[in-house]
């Protein structure tokens, strides 16, 4: 069991979407700058999602990539700058707004609500014109039977999709991280976004869920766009057609895997320490003089 990528689940028709436009699913952030009591978290950050393509956001702790993407979900409101959704400039981003604007995220940690069944949790995530977080979604949910049912089989091939389906009534609590994760993103699925937002979605995963977990974003990016914010360097060269890297809360790269591979400031800020201890090696190896790093 696991992250499986299963044929996509079927979509409403365009035609019936009130979401669907013409507009392509390109998020665009521009010249972005964010202080936190005076301190720059983020200077004049510019980062575009290009349609279909998953995006990868990467730099050391503290660099500011959770910062950018909760710019990106209307967490937190840019000091300046514009974000550019399907070209519309969204100047009252709010985290509640996202689903009816076709964008779903999955927080760091799992965010799963305790009292509701795993079900229950994943048909919150379809309800595209929830207000304003977990009471009003709740209260939200269409109640003619009809509609209850529909939403119901969207949430089970949603948990079907991430190989989940068996823990359909259990609670959250009761299950391993590995799976609650799933579920997490079962729910940030079930809304059939155009742009899925994930911040660390790999932190806690064992070497084959996150295997697993690289599948299923690059079979995700065939019908989603995907900004990624991930440490896991394999993870991010593996899956992203692009890359940004942040440092100090100023971008210092951003190109293709390879191209960021080859990055000497990438390399010296971000790569450094794998590098260095690469280094290390040879020179302990050849000289008596080799520097020793904490
Ligand atoms: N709510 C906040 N209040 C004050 N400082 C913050 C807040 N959130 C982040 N920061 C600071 O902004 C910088 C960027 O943080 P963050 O975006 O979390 O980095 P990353 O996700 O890359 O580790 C850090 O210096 C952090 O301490
Ligand atoms: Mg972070």
């Amino acid at each position: 069991m696991g992250f499986l990528a299963q044929p996509p689940s079927q979509s409403g028709s365009p035609a019936n979407d009130p979401r669907s436009t013409s507009r392509p699913s390109r998020l665009e952030l521009t010249g972005i700058s964010v202080a936190f009591g005076g301190v720059a978290a983020l200077t004049d950050v510019s980062l575009t999602v290009e349609p279909g393509q998953v995006h990868g956001l990467i730099g050391p702790n503290g660099a500011g990539k959770t910062t950018l993407f909760n710019v990106a979900c209307g967490l937190v409101r840019p000091d300046a700058g514009t974000i550019l959704w399907r070209d519309r400039e969204q100047r009252r981003l709010r985290p509640s707004r996202l689903t009816s604007l076709g964008i779903a995220r999955t927080l760091q940690g799992v965010g799963l609500f305790p009292g509701l069944s795993v079900l229950e949790n994943v048909m919150i995530g379809a309800h595209r014109h929830a207000r304003a977080g977990f009471f009003s979604a709740l209260f939200a949910l269409p109640t003619a039977d009809k509609d209850e049912r529909l939403l119901r089989e969207r949430a089970q091939r949603a948990l079907t999709e991430l190989g989940a389906e068996a823990y359909a009534d259990r609670y959250p609590g009761s299950l391993p991280y590995p799976v609650q994760k799933r579920v997490a993103l079962a729910r940030a699925l079930v809304a059939e976004p155009d742009l899925l937002l994930l911040d660390e979605p790999a932190s806690g995963l064992g070497e084959d869920e996150m295997h697993e977990l690289g599948e299923l974003i690059r079979a995700l990016s065939e019908r989603m766009s995907v900004l990624l914010v991930e440490h896991h360097m394999d993870l991010v060269m593996k899956v992203c057609d692009r890359i940004t890297v942040l440092d100090s809360g100023v971008q210092i790269a951003v190109g293709t895997p390879a191209e960021i591979q080859a990055h000497p400031a990438v390399t010296e800020a971000y790569l450094g320490d794998a590098v260095d201890v690469e280094a290390d090696a040879a020179e302990l190896s050849g000289t008596e003089g080799a520097r020793h790093r904490g």
